[in-house]
């Protein structure tokens, strides 16, 4: 278990002697993230999470998990941005994009709260009909407005068919003390699990916020603990030369000051979808501040070489690719030999599906290379749990460094103020007054 970075395909785009100065850099963003020196410092609790993890919390995870697995045929995950991609991009690679459909063994999950759309809401609650719900709402700070209206939707359908029971059906994750969720729960008597002080929402995934959807779904939340220590073991080797994760933060800082400031995220797994939006919020969230930043973009190939493929080979030349490479996959088919051969393709016969994307994907990063579009590979073994826990932390402790390198505060968020703002003004949210004629002004209204 771990990643292995290629760093073959970037000849021409990164030298040695620019990887060479990175290295003290690297080295003192490291170390203002391990000694809490750097900004935002309140926030790197998830640094050692997979080892310091509260094991009671995690036991009561695991039961309440058992209890939904069997009381309940579907369970409704409420919450946005780090309260709900982490659990969705872990059901998805670990289980299938079609767990719903096919998970035989687990209540369906779907998500909700991370929108704001009354026809998604709808037919959330059109999936719920007939069946035993439960309800998970996810919430650190338990105010933020979708999660808060969805759970408001969501609650009065589970009291209107339970009455005083649906309180046992109810699951809450928030802060320790604060927040009007952690109020309301502790009033309804709803079971709740924290999310720690010192762990922002993007960081969160190895807390109950993403731990008690994975259990639910059937997925090894042990392993995945275990495969993040590892991570959290191996990575804190400072020898820059052997430290993939201290590298790859080197490398996208270089390819950032050499122009390249759109980093695409690639997988030829369809799976590792949603972790693609898991790592958008990751690394846009904690880096696009103060003027600076990587746009963080993802693609699922080889679907996307017939859209996007057009121009990462040839459009605007500011992008490289960072490619998540599965060695293998979780299922894999063999192409039968076809007697006729209408459709020509004989020459695949006797080949593994996994062989053929392989050299998709090789034929891949071989044209965009040479189209100008550096391509660093991530080498992942497999994908399971403890593969997964190695790469969120690998990937969270990335971005914690690669934040520091930039000159940016990883773990806030002021931006995400600004539309908030906004809305609550044209909604009229009193204490808004000044606003809301501005803003209406602006509008014509
Ligand atoms: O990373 C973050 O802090 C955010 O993306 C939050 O996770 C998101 O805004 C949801 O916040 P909350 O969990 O407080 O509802």
């Amino acid at each position: 278990m771990a990643i292995t970075l290629r760093e073959q395909y970037l000849e021409g785009f990164v030298s040695s002697h620019e990887m060479d100065c990175m290295a003290p850099q690297v080295a003192a963003a490291a170390a203002q993230l391990r000694q809490h020196t750097g900004a935002g410092s309140d926030f790197h609790g998830w640094l050692t999470l997979p080892r310091d993890y509260d094991k009671e919390e995690l036991a009561r995870i695991h039961a309440a998990a058992e209890k939904i697995r069997s009381d309940t045929d579907v369970l409704v995950v409420i919450g946005i941005g780090g309260s709900y991609l982490g659990a969705r991009s872990a059901i998805e690679l670990l289980r299938s994009p079609y767990y719903n459909a096919l998970g035989k063994d687990g209540p369906a999950i779907y998500f909700a709260g991370c929108n704001l759309s009354g026809s998604y809401l709808d037919e959330i609650l059109a999936l719920c009909e007939g069946k035993r719900v439960s309800l998970n709402v996810i919430s650190k700070s338990g105010t933020t407005t979708e999660p808060a209206l969805a759970f408001r939707v969501l609650r009065g359908m589970m009291e209107q068919r339970y009455g005083k029971e649906a309180a046992g059906r109810i699951y809450c994750t928030t802060d320790r003390a604060r927040g009007t969720l952690k109020s309301l729960a502790d009033r309804e008597g709803w079971q709740t699990f924290v999310i720690p002080d010192d762990v922002g929402g993007r960081y969160s995934v190895l807390t109950a916020v993403g731990l008690l959807p994975m259990a639910v779904a059937g997925i090894d939340i042990d392993a995945v603990l275990a495969g993040a220590q590892k991570a959290m073991q191996e990575l804190a080797n400072e020898d820059f030369s052997a430290n993939a994760c201290y590298r790859y933060a080197a490398i996208r800082n270089i390819l950032l000051r050499r122009g390249k400031a759109i980093e695409i995220y690639a997988s030829y797994e369809p799976r590792f979808t949603q972790m693609g939006e898991w790592l958008k919020q990751l690394y846009g969230e904690s880096e696009g501040k103060d003027g600076k930043g990587l746009f963080p973009a993802s693609v699922a190939f080889t679907t996307d070489l017939h859209s996007m493929g057009q121009f990462i080979q040839d459009g605007s030349r500011n992008l490289f690719e960072t490619v998540i490479d599965f060695i293998t996959p979780a299922a894999d088919l063999t192409v039968e030999e076809d007697p006729e051969n209408l459709d020509g393709l004989n020459f695949l016969s006797g080949m593994a599906m996994r062989q053929i994307n392989r050299r998709a994907m090789q034929g891949t990063i071989l044209a965009h290379t040479r189209g100008g579009v550096p391509n660093l590979v991530l080498e992942v073994p497999a994908i399971n749990e403890e593969e997964y826990g190695y790469m969120v932390y690998f990937f969270m402790l990335a971005c914690g460094i690669s934040g520091y390198l930039l000159g940016v505060n990883p773990f806030d968020q002021p931006g995400v103020e600004a539309y908030k703002k906004n809305m609550f003004a044209l909604l009229g949210k009193p204490g808004y007054e000044d606003l809301r004629q501005e803003l209406l002004a602006k509008l014509g209204e």
